[in-house]
């Protein structure tokens, strides 16, 4: 199904329903109760704007939107679901397909590890990572600001903390010059920021920091590249994963100039688990973030929000999600039931189209759809069997990632993290006191990075270990044929046999 300028995103009674790419900047929606197609969809999206030449960033929050990276498999036991979805929808042109994909991992794990500064971060974005109270928040600015007119750079989280025992040192000093600065304060603040520490949140810090052009790819075949946020482990600290996420926003929002209105994005973004930016988020912030939302559709970036409950999302930020895929919603509880009407509420009627009861009754992969028009109205709302995707549901194998990752077009510029000259190390050759107390923080942290890592060693050995040799061999045989499609146009298949005996070779 195809159709200039617009993504075919499922049919239904109304007819095939498109999104129209120099509208996909409006912004868009996908909501629905767990289980009812709400990933299917997204990854749908995803690679009908990578074949339009649009680049996307996605967290993959379950580790099963990593399958875009990879053709469907037809003896696999979803697939005769997709074909029955594409033939009853009228979908002749349907077969498996890859999108070319990027993997990214806060961590470095999973994929290139993404780093930004301290400075860059921002003391607003901070001070809710690391759960700060307003006196805090007004001390770690003050940090900030003492840093900056020490001309100290604050890069990573030892700066920081190197930084704020400066600030404790200083106290008296600093509290006739920015405002009261308390000893007990600083101390608060240094606690939450080795708490932010143990949960990983370090390694976030640092550099060489995230280059935007890296998200904005496209590849040698004029498609955009997908980019895929290993966000599993992130999930268990939901405040870095909202706030790493909003800072992702607001750096694209800085970095990219004004294009106006243009014929597609220049990236789409999809926010998964989309409630967790809101929970809890001060006013300061949430204001923040609808701004960022309403100005960074001028910069050519859409953005489309993913949560079970529409009524999660504020009312400031909804207003400005044109495109919507409502997938079935539960009328159990009484929250259930006004979200159901709240969802109601935001379409535009259909006369055919009961929505309220339509609701509670879409099937698995089906939905209520409603997208912007040439004119920037919303199309009457319309029951759409959702298009199957041409990539694989579920995860990758382990090996099957790392052969993506090796071909990885953004190579091994961020592989490594470079520890330069800041505020850190300026304190230490200044010999304050504050550093021997930094350099004891450090030493513990590194005891119990280390432990950590061991542990991790042994770990991954010991699965290895009990690995079943055949199964290589067999993942070897089904991934071969998609990565030779995808390094088909550039690399002889000389160096795939050369990439493919360097991972699997020595065993
Ligand atoms: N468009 C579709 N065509 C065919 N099958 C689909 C479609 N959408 C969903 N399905 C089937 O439904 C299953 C569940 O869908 P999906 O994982 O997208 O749900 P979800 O809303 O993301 O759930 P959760 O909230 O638990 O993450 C899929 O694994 C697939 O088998
Ligand atoms: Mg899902």
């Amino acid at each position: 199904m195809k159709q200039e300028g617009a993504l075919f995103v499922g049919s239904g009674p109304g007819g095939p329903q498109w999104l129209r790419l120099d509208r996909a900047n409006r912004h868009g929606l996908i909501a629905g109760a767990t289980g009812t197609g709400k990933t299917v969809t997204l990854q749908g999206l995803a690679e009908g704007f990578s074949a339009a030449g649009v680049p996307v960033f996605l967290a993959d929050v379950k580790g099963d939107l990593a399958g875009l990276a990879m053709p469907a498999t037809p003896n696999a036991p979803y697939y005769e679901k997709l074909t029955a979805r594409a033939a009853e929808i009228g979908m002749a042109d349907y077969a498996p397909a890859e999108a070319p994909a990027i993997f990214w991992d806060l961590f470095g794990e999973q994929g290139h590890p993404i780093r930004t500064t301290v400075t860059e971060m921002g003391p607003l974005l901070l001070a809710r990572l690391m759960g700060l109270n307003e006196t805090q928040e007004g001390v770690l600015n003050i940090a900030f600001r003492a840093a900056d007119d020490e001309g100290m750079l604050l890069l990573n989280l030892d700066d920081l903390q190197a930084m704020l025992t400066f600030c404790a040192d200083h106290a008296d000093a600093l509290s006739a010059t920015y405002g009261n600065v308390a000893r007990a304060t600083v101390g608060a603040i240094q606690r939450q920021l080795l708490a932010l520490d143990a949960q990983g949140g370090g390694s976030f810090f640092g550099e060489p920091a995230l280059q935007i052009a890296d998200f904005m790819r496209v590849d040698e075949q004029g498609r955009g590249q997908v980019s895929i946020l290993a966000a599993d482990k992130l999930m268990a600290s939901p405040r870095l994963y909202a706030t790493f996420l909003l800072w992702l926003l607001s750096e694209l929002f800085e970095d990219l100039p004004e294009v106006g209105d243009s014929d597609k994005p220049k990236l789409v973004f999809f926010f998964d688990e989309a409630h967790l930016l809101f929970d809890d988020a001060p006013k300061a912030l949430l204001e923040k973030i609808e701004q960022v939302v309403r100005l960074i559709r001028s910069k050519g970036v859409g953005v489309y929000f993913v949560t079970q409950n529409p009524i999660d999302i504020p009312d400031d930020v909804a207003a400005q999600l044109g495109n919507r895929i409502q997938h079935a919603l539960r009328a159990f509880t009484p929250r259930d039931q006004k979200a159901v009407a709240a969802a109601a509420e935001t379409f535009r009627p259909n006369p055919s189209v009961d929505v309220a009861s339509a609701i509670t009754e879409l099937r698995t992969g089906e939905a209520l759809v409603s997208l912007l028009q040439e004119d920037g109205s919303p199309s009457p709302v319309e029951r759409t069997l959702i298009r199957p995707p041409a990539s694989r549901l579920g995860p990758l194998e382990p090996k099957e990632r790392a052969i993506i990752r090796s071909l990885s077009p953004v190579g091994t510029l961020y592989d490594e993290a470079v520890d330069r000259e800041s505020a850190y190390e300026m304190l230490k050759t200044r010999g304050e006191q504050a550093v021997a107390e930094a350099a004891r923080i450090k030493a513990e942290k590194n005891a119990e990075k280390a432990r950590i890592a061991q542990e991790k060693a042994e770990a991954a050995a010991e699965r290895e270990r009990r690995r079943n040799p055949s199964l290589q061999d067999q993942m070897l045989n089904q991934v071969g044929r998609a990565v030779q499609r995808q390094v088909a146009n550039k690399v002889a298949g000389q160096i795939v046999r050369g990439i493919l005996g360097s991972l699997f070779g020595r065993r």
